[in-house]
């Protein structure tokens, strides 16, 4: 965390919770967020809860985006949601490239590229993800494809932006980066973003980490230098454990 960058902690639901307990998670999270001095929070529930979301969090600090979102802005493609229909509920964010969408749906980096394009036409803010997995650190390739990612990913030049770093490995399986490890991997993100836009907006730009953030590791990561903020999947689903992760991501940690 650096003091000239404000933290971003967001919650992931993934293909979590129903409305009823969406609205009730969302209640009760705004009672316990306060704005003012603290980190930024955003949510990101599956597109069919983004409406109960909307209106249990309007008025609030509290921002919500779509987990995906495709590379057109309107047409034939079923099953998708446009820049401009997650706009219309109310979003602020939307994912791009989450490992499990590269998985699941074999979105390449230049797909990602296209989508955080298509999310900053329709006004939404891109949160790019990128990671490497197990196999690709064992075999010391971490650098080489994050910067193939991020290179493929701002093409388009897509500001402002935010990145999250997700090292696969580390993703709902309970075994979180070191801070230093994670550290490693967000100064070279910044500096490959610095080569790509230039300092200013390196310096600018927030890099979340994500992968088994939980209340008891968020301290130590967050006071990394390069680390602005968390994309939390498993431990965002209780409301308890979220708010302490804000908790614990404040200025002055
Ligand atoms: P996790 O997921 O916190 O459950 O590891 C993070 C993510 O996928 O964004």
């Amino acid at each position: 965390m650096n003091e000239h960058r404000r933290p971003l902690i967001a919650a992931n639901w993934k293909m979590h919770l129903l409305r009823r307990e969406a609205s009730d998670y969302c209640r009760r999270l705004r009672e316990k967020v306060g704005g003012g001095d603290g980190p930024e929070v955003a949510i990101f529930p599956s597109p069919v809860l983004l409406p109960a979301v909307a209106e249990a969090l309007a008025g609030s600090t509290i921002a919500w985006g779509g987990q995906d979102v495709h590379a057109e802005p309107r047409g034939a493609h079923t099953g998708d949601v446009s820049a401009e229909q997650l706009a219309d509920v109310g979003c602020t964010w939307a994912l791009c490239g989450h490992s499990e969408r590269r998985r699941d749906h074999g979105e390449s980096d230049a797909l990602v590229g296209r989508k955080a394009q298509a999310a900053r036409a329709g006004g939404l803010l891109p949160l790019i993800c990128v990671g490497e997995t197990a196999e690709e650190r064992k075999a010391g390739k971490t650098f080489e494809v994050l910067s193939t990612q991020v290179a493929a990913a701002l093409a388009s030049k897509p500001q402002p932006f935010a990145l999250a770093y997700e090292p696969v490995w580390a993703i709902g399986t309970g075994e979180t980066a070191t801070p230093e490890l994670a550290q490693e991997a967000h100064r070279h993100l910044r500096s490959q973003a610095a080569e790509l836009l230039g300092e200013d907006v390196a310096q600018g730009l927030r890099i979340l980490y994500g992968g088994s953030v939980k209340p008891g590791n968020a301290a130590g990561l967050i006071v990394q230098e390069d680390i602005d903020g968390f994309l939390v999947g498993g431990a965002s689903l209780d409301v308890d454990s979220f708010s302490g992760i804000i908790g614990s991501s404040g200025p002055g940690t």
